[in-house]
């Protein structure tokens, strides 16, 4: 039977089987706790029991000295409930609060998904984890001390690793690495989190998200994180590209269709290709959003992708009566000079 699990001082109440970390057990009800290694380690997670029983699986971990335990406190990554819990914890509410970290991180996979567009999975030191929210992105150090920006396409709850889609750019030093030269293993360097298009979790408005391209990737992490939230509120996703040969996963959209009621998704392809056999949307994406939502008053909107695209997309909303404040976006334009 899960225990009730109440975080001070915000009051938020949570609840955490025995076999799950209360880390584990926060992330998966919406709850940021702080952490670093997730492997008892580094003490990042350190919180306080103010009432009641947690227990480690194995041993005590390396991350709390004895006399810390024995005032009460805990490493939320290892411990476990062993009956209802008042703890100590900061909590994370928003993402300015997660300071950016530099880490060495290897190439882990290279795995091509379009004829433009490699998946491209980083490999995280064994004793650190990136903590970030769910669409945030990071940036790639080159060894010449340039900086590349890439979202973060997947979600918090699965940070064994990190997923970047990056799109070929004729004449960018890095993608053509990426393309040409990298091999598995490389060492490289990055910085991150930054940004904050995340997940508004506290509103109860439908969500509609909007991506153009490779704007797929930090808005894939948005879908995952609700979907691991169990947010049943409706999430429409308008994916633009060009041509059918563009839409590099589409068969992950289709995958959560058929696994999520409140799940719709409208691919829309604006430059048909000759051998494109498509009964779907054609046009610009911005012009099927508007056509579907006459009224946008009532919507949570998130977009992502080429910043044509997005402005595009919030001056259409927002002459439908989206409020401004409620436009949530990530131009792919955080400074030069960037490649996704
Ligand atoms: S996150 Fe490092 S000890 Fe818990």
């Amino acid at each position: 039977m899960p225990h009730t699990i109440r975080a001070e001082p915000s009051g938020h109440r949570f609840e955490a089987t025995s076999d799950e970390s209360l880390l584990e057990a926060a992330q998966r009800q919406g709850l940021i706790l702080p952490y670093g290694c997730r492997n008892g380690a580094c003490g990042t997670c350190k919180g306080k029991v103010i009432s009641g029983r947690v227990a480690y699986p194995g041993e005590a971990p390396g991350g709390i000295e004895p006399s810390e335990s024995e005032d009460g406190f805990a490493l939320f990554c290892q411990a476990r409930a062993r009956s209802d819990l008042t703890v100590e914890v900061s909590e994370i509410q928003e993402a300015g609060e997660l300071r950016p970290q530099r880490l060495a991180v290897r190439v882990q996979a290279l795995e091509r998904l379009a004829h433009d567009v490699m998946r491209l999975s980083l490999q995280l030191p064994h004793d650190r984890r990136l903590q970030f929210l769910a669409g945030q992105y990071i940036e790639i150090i080159t060894r010449e001390g340039q900086r590349r920006a890439f979202s973060l396409a997947n979600a918090p709850h699965d940070d064994g690793a990190l997923e970047l889609h990056v799109r070929y750019v004729a004449g960018g030093d890095f993608t053509e690495h990426v393309f040409d030269g990298m091999r598995e293993g490389e060492i490289m360097q990055i910085e991150g989190p930054h940004g904050s298009f995340t997940l508004r979790e506290e509103s109860s408005n439908p969500i509609v998200l909007v991506a153009g391209g490779t704007g797929f990737a930090p808005v894939k992490g948005l879908l995952e994180h609700a979907f691991h939230l169990g947010i049943q509120r409706p999430l429409h996703l308008y994916w633009g590209v060009r041509a059918k040969r563009d839409l590099y996963l589409a068969a992950l959209p289709e995958v959560w269709r058929a696994a999520h009621p409140n799940f719709c998704f409208t691919p829309v392809l604006s430059e048909l290709r000759a051998e494109d056999s498509w009964p779907g949307r054609r046009g610009l994406v911005h012009d099927v959003v508007a056509t579907d939502h006459p009224d946008t008053s009532s919507l949570d909107l998130y977009a992502a992708g080429p910043p044509v695209m997005v402005r595009a997309v919030r001056d259409v909303v927002v002459a439908h009566g989206l409020p401004v404040a409620r436009f949530y976006s990530d131009p792919f334009e955080w400074g030069a000079p960037k490649e996704k």
